[in-house]
């Protein structure tokens, strides 16, 4: 797991490579090209996957809708396969998936398929079943993940969702065309940015030794950031057995606030500029109550170092692609805290990398 998590500034350039020509203005995505018109004229897509990748597509309503301005709705392929979900010709659905061999979004494809829609796969695994089923696709090119718990497929998923919103919001002259070029020179950056993200690993580190003995821990996050606080908790609950759950933060006081006191550790993922009061305002509810407050931030951001307990700091990037840069302290602060704790980060119980059956 380790090794794939430093992988990721590799695996996310390799998502891009021959895709992202930024300084020339161009995406390019081979495998959608056939069926482009029919993401760009749709009135409505549904995005399915399970675990990790349903979290990948919780990003990609914030990206499609934010960038493309298309409504989005996100569903766990085993909820939308068993709903008598409405769905229609003129739907685009794209169904997310590392293995491409996940038995509940296979068959939230087939039943997306035979009512008429146009069905785009996210897969890893070339050639997997659910890229065949696929009318169009683009693979995510993140070489072979073996660790359970997701992590650079994660990334790369993010990768394709950017270029295909980016693909979609161009043609569609949602953005402009200045917005377009800079964000795309910022995608073509975000790799570095997740080096840099990880020199933070030995203060992760000395966090998760501080916390390994929690028994619950809390992730907040806004916007963007949102889907990141759910893969976060996601990934400590995966390999340290710890119990975590990821909360929008304005959610909080409805319900998780009741939980907080000094033995309950609070990530805040905030690095959406645009909320920065309010993320502040929900970390001084939390430190009222004694909770303890890590913080994922941007350099130099001097009112939430001053407020919290552990600011750990990322590289600044466009708000759409924070949570490929976001997510990495999280993927680390969950490792360290598993290894402290010796579990088998690799091969957590109960878990496995590919659910082919109910
Ligand atoms: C399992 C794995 C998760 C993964 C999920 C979906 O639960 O342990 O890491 O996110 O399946 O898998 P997929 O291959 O469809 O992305």
């Amino acid at each position: 797991m380790l090794k794939e998590i430093h992988e990721q500034p590799n695996s996310v350039k390799d998502s891009m490579r021959g895709r992202l020509r930024a300084n020339e203005g161009i995406i390019v995505l081979g495998g959608i090209r056939d069926y482009q018109q029919k993401l760009v004229q749709a009135k409505r897509i549904i995005i399915v996957g399970c675990g990790t990748s349903y979290y990948a597509g919780l990003v990609g309503e914030y990206l499609i809708e934010d960038l493309a301005r298309i409504p989005v709705e996100v569903e766990y392929a085993s909820e939308f396969r068993y709903r008598n979900p409405v769905i229609n010709a003129d739907d685009v659905v794209i169904a997310i998936s590392q293995s491409g061999e996940t038995a509940d979004t296979l068959a939230a494809i087939e039943l997306a398929k035979a009512k008429g829609a146009t069905i785009f796969g996210i897969c890893n695994v070339v050639g997997s079943s659910i890229a065949r089923t696929t009318h169009a696709g683009a693979y995510t090119h993140a070489g072979p993940e073996i660790g359970v718990a997701s992590t650079k497929a994660f990334t790369a998923q993010l990768t394709i969702l950017s270029l295909m919103a980016l693909t979609i919001a161009h043609e569609r002259g949602t953005i402009t065309e200045s917005r377009y070029h800079e964000l795309l020179i910022e995608l073509e950056q975000v790799p570095q940015k997740i080096s840099l993200a990880m020199e933070n690993e030995a203060q992760i580190k000395y966090i998760a030794d501080v916390f390994k003995d929690s028994r619950n821990f809390l992730y907040l996050g806004r916007g963007y950031n949102y889907p990141v606080a759910l893969e976060g908790a996601l990934k400590l609950k995966e390999i340290s057995y710890i119990h975590a759950e990821g909360y929008p933060a304005a959610e909080m006081k409805h319900g998780p606030i009741a939980l907080i006191d000094e033995e309950m550790p609070v990530v805040v993922v905030a690095t959406n500029e645009s909320a920065f009061e309010k993320i502040m305002s929900n970390i001084q509810e939390v430190k009222a109550r004694h909770g303890r407050v890590i913080v994922i931030t941007t350099e130099n951001n001097r009112h939430l170092r001053e407020s919290a307990e552990f600011v750990i700091e990322i590289p600044r990037t466009a708000e759409p692609f924070t949570p490929m840069i976001s997510v990495v302290p999280l993927q680390l602060l969950a490792y360290h805290i598993a290894v402290l704790l010796n579990r088998n980060v690799d091969q957590p119980r109960n878990l496995a990398k590919s659910v082919t059956v109910e």
